[in-house]
Parts: C-alpha cells; structure tokens; sequence
C-alpha cells in the first residue's frame, strides 16, 4: 500500500528514441515500453508519428484516445496535423486579424503557430506539456517519426522561451494583442473567449516551458536512445544528429544498433554481411565511446506483436 502511494508520487521517466528513417525506432520503443511494463512498471508510449506505426507493431488499433493494451502498459497515437487543423479550425477568424501584428516584429512569431510544418512539433510539445507533471505513469516513451522531426520538437522550448519572453514585453505596450494570442497558442485552451492573457498567465507559460526545458535536459529524468543499424550511413548521420543534440544540451545516453546479423549463419551472403557488419560495430565502439551501446539483431520474421516484441525487449535490456 505505502509503496503503491509512493510509486505514484515520483516523477515520471521519460524515453526518446531518435534516428534516421527506418532503422527500428518505433520497435525498440515499443519493446522499452513492453519490458518495463512486465518489470511492473506503469508505462504510456505517445506516438506523435501521423503513420501509425504503433498500431502495426503492437497489432492493436490505439488511436488517438488513450488506450490500455496491458495490465501496466497505455498507449495513444497522435496524428499533429490532424490535431492542428481541428485546432485551427477553431481559431481560423482570429486568425485572420494576424494582419493587425505586422509591423510589431510578430510574423517570424507567427509562422511558428501558423501554417509552417512546426506545428508538427508544436503538438507533440504540447502533449509532453500536458503529461509532464503527470504522477500516473512511471514511465513515457515517445516514438516520433524520423530525426529531422525529434530534432526540432526538442529545440521548441528554446524557440518558445524567447517567444513567450518577447510576448510579455509586447503584452505591456498592446493590451488585447496577448489576448490573440492565446487563442493560438497550441497549449492554450480554445474554448476560453474573452478573457484577456494577462503578463500573469504568459510568466505562468513561460515557467511550464522552462520547466519542461530542465525536464527534457536532465539525464536522471530523461532518456535518449540514438538507433541506427550498422552501415555507413546511419553512422553518419547519427554522428551528426548527436552534435545538433549537444548544443541543445540533450544528454544522449544510449547507442543501440539495430539489425545485426546473427552469427553462425549458414548462407554466403549473410555471412558477408555479418562480417561487414561486425567492422562498422567497431567502427561505432570507437566514434560513440561516451554511449552506452545495446545490440538487436536482425529478426527472421518483423518485430510485430507481443512475442518478437518481448523477445527484442529481453535482447536489449535483460
Ligand atoms: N531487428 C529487427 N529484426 C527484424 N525486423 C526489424 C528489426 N528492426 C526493425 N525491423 C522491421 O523494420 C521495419 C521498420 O522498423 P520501425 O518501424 O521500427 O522503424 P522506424 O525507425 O520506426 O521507422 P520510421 O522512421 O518510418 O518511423 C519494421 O517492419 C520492423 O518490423
Ligand atoms: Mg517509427
């Protein structure tokens, strides 16, 4: 009982899961969430990938409300854009008087909330807004659909945070413009007319962002794993994204390579490929030192379902 109470009232542990196209990201997060579900721990997987690939590996429709697949485990898909037009249709005749900001500096500010493919992102920030205080789960994955995408999602706070800083300022001279823009802020509620944003609520925003900024680059809290599969290429640009991470101060703990070939197999060319294979792991030991590195090999049949994905899970972590 007393541990249940003291379960609930820890922090949750977020994992992100970046990488290029293709590479396993969203079965290795399904098979993270999968294992620590059966280690007992509460967990939710948030896709904000609009391919629904987490229904696919799962095999279960999840969908946009949240889901229980498993006595610990929830799962919910959210489609950003589909979440943004409905969002958008709300607001559409408020935005239109965007107009009346020209002039103030603002129009940078409003693509970000407009029309621009970081709506995208904006979505998904929203809904680690909205759980991040959460005490129910102890565990939330996030699968996101490729590097690109994960990238920018994690610079939003920084874009936000100036954002949010530039709106007090203008909040002071224009009263009502503020007001505007609450409406179309992602994480604002819709719903709520005619009350004026006061600087109080924009200082309130502010701190939840710098908050989730402190969550998303603390190591205890937050957990980056890089996939990638052993070939040149995913080398690369891994490398790459690693560095674009450490100026946002993302502490990137694990490596995993995904898709290596079993040993001892029998035909020519999966003995090739092993041996290839075998020199890029190498290769990765040297170039990603600082990282934790977990090794999955290539499946005969897909990572789909319950049983390739406890079986990947065991691989990774047990
Ligand atoms: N170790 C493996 N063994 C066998 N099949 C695998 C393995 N890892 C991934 N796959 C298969 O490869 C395909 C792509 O994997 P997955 O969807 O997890 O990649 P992803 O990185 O999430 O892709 P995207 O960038 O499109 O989101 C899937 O069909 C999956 O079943
Ligand atoms: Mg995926």
């Amino acid at each position: 009982m007393l541990k249940n109470i003291i379960k609930k009232t820890r922090d949750p542990e977020y994992h992100f899961f970046a990488g290029k196209g293709g590479v396993g990201k969203t079965s290795v997060a399904a098979a993270t969430a999968l294992w620590f579900s059966g280690k007992g721990k509460k967990v939710l997987i948030i896709s904000t990938d609009p391919a629904h690939s987490l229904s696919d590996s799962f095999e279960k429709k999840i969908g946009g409300d949240l889901k229980k697949l498993d006595k610990n485990l929830y799962a919910v898909e959210i489609d950003p854009k589909k979440a943004m037009e409905e969002y958008k249709e709300k607001i559409m005749p408020k935005i239109e008087k965007i107009d009346f900001l020209k002039g103030l500096g603002m129009e940078d500010t409003f693509d970000y909330v407009g029309m621009t493919p970081g709506i995208d992102e904006m979505a998904a920030f929203d809904k680690f807004l909205q759980y991040m205080d959460s005490r129910e789960y102890d565990i939330i994955i996030f699968d996101t659909a490729p590097t690109g995408h994960t990238l920018r999602f994690l610079s939003l706070p920084d874009v936000l945070d100036s954002w949010v800083g530039k709106m007090i300022k203008i909040r002071m001279r224009f009263a009502g413009v503020a007001n505007l823009v609450k409406k179309v802020l992602p994480f604002g509620n819709p719903e709520e007319e005619g009350e004026s944003l006061g600087t109080g609520q924009l200082e309130e925003m502010k701190k939840r962002i710098g908050a989730a900024k402190l969550i998303l680059s603390d190591p205890k809290k937050t957990h980056y794993n890089m996939v990638m599969i052993p070939e040149a290429m995913s080398i690369y640009e891994s490398e790459r994204s690693l560095e674009v991470l450490n100026q946002y101060n993302i502490p990137v703990e694990r490596v995993i390579v995904n898709q290596l070939i079993p040993e001892n197999s029998r035909c020519d060319f999966c003995r090739e490929k092993r041996k290839m294979q075998q020199e890029r792991l190498k290769d990765i030991r040297k170039r990603f030192k600082k990282f934790r590195i977990l090794k999955l090999q290539m499946f005969r049949e897909e990572i789909k379902g319950s049983k390739t994905l406890t079986r990947a899970g065991k691989e990774l972590y047990g």
